[in-house]
C-alpha cells in the first residue's frame, strides 16, 4: 500500500522515521508493505531530522488525491480549516484511505467526513486525534463494542493537567506553573486551546458522538477553562480533602446526553485525582462490563505515533468501517441537554471587604436562590480588611449557582469576581 505523508512537524517526521525503521514489523503483523511514496510539508527547504530527497517530496500535496498509485492519506497539519480539511476532504471523495490525528477537523467536520468515506467505502481513521497515546477510540469502536455506554469522562488534556499538578505539587502561581510547562515543551507558545478548555472539548465531543452513537453536537456542551484558578483556590480545595482538575464529562441521562468540560474538585482519594503531570486517563461506564479504565501519555510524537501506526494497520489489514461505530443511517440524531437543570454540589469562594453583616447577606443570596451550605469557611483573611469566605454547598441546580454569582458580582462588599467550582463525585 502506497502512503503519502501531508505534515513533517513534531508528528509527521516521527512518524515517518517510525515506518522507516519498522516496516518490516508493520509487515509481518499485517502482511502488506506499508511503502511511503511521497511525503508534503510546507517548506521542503526547512530542517528535518531525516534525509528529504527531491523525489519524495509532493510540491503540491493536493495532487496526492489524485494520483492513482496512492492508497492512504496521512494528514498530520492540524487545524479545522485551511490545507487540512481541503485535503482530507478531496481524498476521502477521491477513494484514498485517510488518517489523521488532527482533533480540531474531526469534531467539526467528523461527521461529513466519516458519510464520504462511508459512501466511497474507505476507512478515515483519527486514534491520534483523542488522548495521543490512549487506544480509546478502538477501544469504544471494538473492545468494548457489547456494551451499553451511559458515562464517558476524564483528564483529557494533559497541558492543563500539567499546570494544575504543579500547581498543586510546587505551589506555583497559575502564571508560573504555565511559563514552566512552556519550557518543558509541555505547552505550546500559543496554549489557548489547552487552557480554556477547547482542546478538551474537541475531544469529548468525538468520543460523546462515539459512546452514544449519536451525531456530533457542538452546541449544547459546557466548556469552561483553568485560567481563574489561582493558589488560594489550590490551598482550600487541599484543607477540604479534594484535588482540582480540568475534566470532561459526557453522559446520558434519561435519554438525554450532556456534555461538559471544567474544572472540578474531586475527592483525592479517587482514582481520577491521582492522574498527574502530562497524563491523561478516560473511563468509560458502560454495560454490561462495568467500569473500563485507560491512562496513558496523552499527547506528543511517541504516543501519538503508536495511535497512528494502529490505524495504519487497521487500513492495511483491509479492514473497512464505518469511522463512527454505525452507519450513518443508523446514527442517531439523540437529544442533547445543557446542563442547567442538572444538580451539582460546588466550592464557593467569595472575597469580601471584613463588614459586618456581609457573611448573612451572602447566605441570603445563596438561600434566595435555594442553595443551602453544607459547609462554610471565612478564613483565611486574606488582608487585615478583607477576608475570603469558603462555602461548600449541598447539591442544587447548575442555574442557580449562575443566579448566585450574578448578584453577589454586584455587591459593594465583593472585592473579586465570586468563584463556583463544581464539585464531581467521580
Ligand atoms: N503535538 C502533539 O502532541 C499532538 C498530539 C496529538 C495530535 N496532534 C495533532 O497532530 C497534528 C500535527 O501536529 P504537530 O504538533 O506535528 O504540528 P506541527 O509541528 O506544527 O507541524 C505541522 C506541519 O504541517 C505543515 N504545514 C503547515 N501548513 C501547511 C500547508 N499549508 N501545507 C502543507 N503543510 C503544511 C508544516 O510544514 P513545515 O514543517 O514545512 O513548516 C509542519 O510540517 C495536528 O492536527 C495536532 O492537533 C498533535
Amino acid at each position: 500500500m502506497n502512503i503519502v505523508i501531508v505534515g513533517l512537524g513534531n508528528i509527521g517526521s516521527y512518524f515517518y522515521n517510525y515506518l522507516k525503521k519498522n516496516k518490516n514489523n508493520i509487515f509481518n503483523k499485517t502482511n502488506t508493505n506499508p511503502n511511503i511514496l511521497f511525503v508534503s510539508a510546507k517548506s521542503f527547504g526547512k530542517k528535518r531530522n531525516f534525509p528529504l530527497s527531491k523525489k519524495m517530496w509532493l510540491k503540491n500535496h493536493l495532487s496526492a488525491t489524485k494520483n492513482k498509485n496512492v492508497d492512504i492519506i496521512v494528514e498530520l497539519i492540524g487545524g479545522a480549516e485551511g490545507p487540512a480539511k481541503r485535503l482530507v476532504f478531496e481524498a476521502l471523495k477521491n477513494k484514498k484511505h485517510v488518517i489523521t490525528a488532527n482533533k480540531a477537523l474531526v469534531a467539526k467536520y467528523g461527521d461529513q467526513l466519516s458519510m464520504i468515506a462511508e459512501k466511497n467505502k474507505v476507512n478515515f481513521e483519527f486514534e491520534g486525534a483523542v488522548c495521543g497515546g490512549i487506544p480509546i477510540i478502538r477501544t469504544i469502536k471494538e473492545g468494548l463494542i457489547a456494551n451499553n455506554i451511559n458515562k464517558i469522562y476524564g483528564i483529557l488534556n494533559g497541558t492543563s493537567n500539567y499546570i494544575l499538578s504543579s500547581m498543586d505539587r510546587d505551589k506555583l502561581e497559575y502564571k508560573d506553573s504555565l511559563s514552566k510547562a512552556q519550557k518543558l515543551g509541555y505547552a505550546e507558545s500559543n496554549p489557548e486551546a489547552d487552557i480554556n478548555g477547547d482542546d478538551v472539548a474537541s475531544k469529548l465531543k468525538i468520543l460523546t458522538a462515539l459512546a452514544f452513537n449519536s451525531f456530533i453536537n457542538n452546541k449544547s456542551i459546557l466548556v469552561e477553562g483553568i485560567k481563574d484558578i489561582d493558589q488560594v483556590d489550590i490551598n482550600n480545595s487541599n484543607k477540604l480533602g479534594y484535588k482540582i482538575k480540568l475534566v470532561g464529562v459526557a453522559e446520558l441521562i434519561k435519554n438525554k446526553i450532556t456534555q461538559r468540560v471544567h474544572p472540578a474538585f474531586i475527592k483525592e482519594k479517587s482514582y481520577i485525582a491521582k492522574i498527574d503531570g502530562v497524563l491523561n486517563a478516560v473511563i468509560v461506564e458502560s454495560n454490561p462490563v462495568g467500569k473500563t479504565v485507560l491512562q496513558g501519555e496523552g499527547a506528543g510524537p511517541g504516543p501519538t505515533t503508536s495511535s497512528l501506526v494502529s490505524d495504519l494497520c487497521s487500513v492495511l489489514r483491509g479492514n473497512v468501517k464505518f469511522p463512527f461505530v454505525l452507519s450513518a443511517k443508523k446514527r442517531k440524531f439523540a437529544a442533547f441537554e445543557s446542563i442547567n437543570n442538572k444538580n451539582f454540589s460546588t466550592y464557593l469562594r467569595v472575597d469580601v471587604k471584613d463588614h459586618h453583616g456581609v457573611l448573612s447577606d451572602v447566605t441570603n443570596v445563596l438561600a434566595k436562590n435555594k442553595v443551602s451550605v453544607k459547609r462554610l469557611i471565612q478564613n483565611p483573611t486574606i488582608s487585615k480588611k478583607n477576608a475570603s469566605i469558603v462555602i461548600i454547598t449541598h447539591e442544587a441546580k447548575s442555574s442557580s449557582y449562575t443566579k448566585v454569582l450574578f448578584m453577589l458580582k454586584k455587591k459593594k462588599y465583593v472585592i473579586n469576581t465570586p468563584k463556583m467550582i463544581r464539585i464531581e463525585n467521580i
